[in-house]
């Protein structure tokens, strides 16, 4: 089994964004004989913002006839997209910077949601292209997520799911760490929380197969 860690916190392996998706691996590795780990962090090795190569032949009617050059969006906006096509399931690990994804996050969607690549225009509006395969998302923030006590607006979960849908990745399944900025003793607690409600391991292997 293939699982490819995208790691989107600023903190890296000191993040808790990086510890619930290694609590989230941890279950989907469970039973598995042979498991291929491939860790995408965007802090550790940052994608660039997109450069105007890549906006310009986005915005274009066809493809380009030229070759990506080395160090381009072009190249590794292919690269990136080769990481996704070869994994059975994503585990995207993530902090909400300003009520949506981080910027690094960002950067990444905006190298893989790429027109005529993973998602076709149609008259029926985009069509994702890339098999279909599980994504685990880890939503660590430092106030509320969920239910009353959420007194901010969630643009994360929303904005991930329509634009990883776009190019075909419908299956997302959240996991969250909310209200991490009340100190030490939040922080033990959801992790706690997450330890004991994570489920058994047979869940995650069915959503996989
Ligand atoms: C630039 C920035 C913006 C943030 N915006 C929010 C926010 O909108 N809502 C929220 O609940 N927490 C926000 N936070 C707090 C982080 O989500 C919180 O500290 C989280 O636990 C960090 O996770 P990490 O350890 O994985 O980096 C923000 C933090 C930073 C650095």
């Amino acid at each position: 089994m293939k699982i490819l860690h995208i790691a989107a916190s600023p903190k890296s392996q000191d993040a808790n964004a990086w510890w619930l998706a290694q609590r989230i691996i941890a279950r989907l590795a469970d039973g598995h004989v042979a498991v291929e780990l491939t860790v995408r962090d965007l802090h550790a090795t940052p994608v660039a913002h997109i450069d105007a190569e890549y906006a310009d032949a986005l915005a274009a009617p066809a493809e380009p006839e030229e070759q990506p050059s080395a160090g381009s969006s072009r190249a590794l906006s292919e690269q990136l997209i080769n990481e996704v096509e070869a994994a059975d399931c994503l585990v995207i690990g993530t902090p909400m910077h300003n009520y949506t994804v981080p910027s690094s996050l960002k950067a990444w969607i905006d190298h893989v949601v790429r027109v005529r690549r993973t998602f076709s225009i149609t008259p029926n509006g985009k069509v994702g292209l890339l098999r279909d395969r599980p994504v685990y998302v880890g939503v660590v923030a430092g106030g509320g997520l969920n239910g009353a006590r959420a007194r901010q607006p969630d643009f994360l979960r929303p904005y991930l799911k329509v634009a990883l849908a776009t190019i075909g990745l419908h299956d997302l399944r959240f996991f969250t760490m909310e209200r991490l900025a009340s100190g030490a003793q939040a922080v033990l607690a959801e992790r706690e929380r997450v330890m004991a409600t994570l489920g058994p391991c047979d869940f995650f292997l069915k959503k996989i197969s």
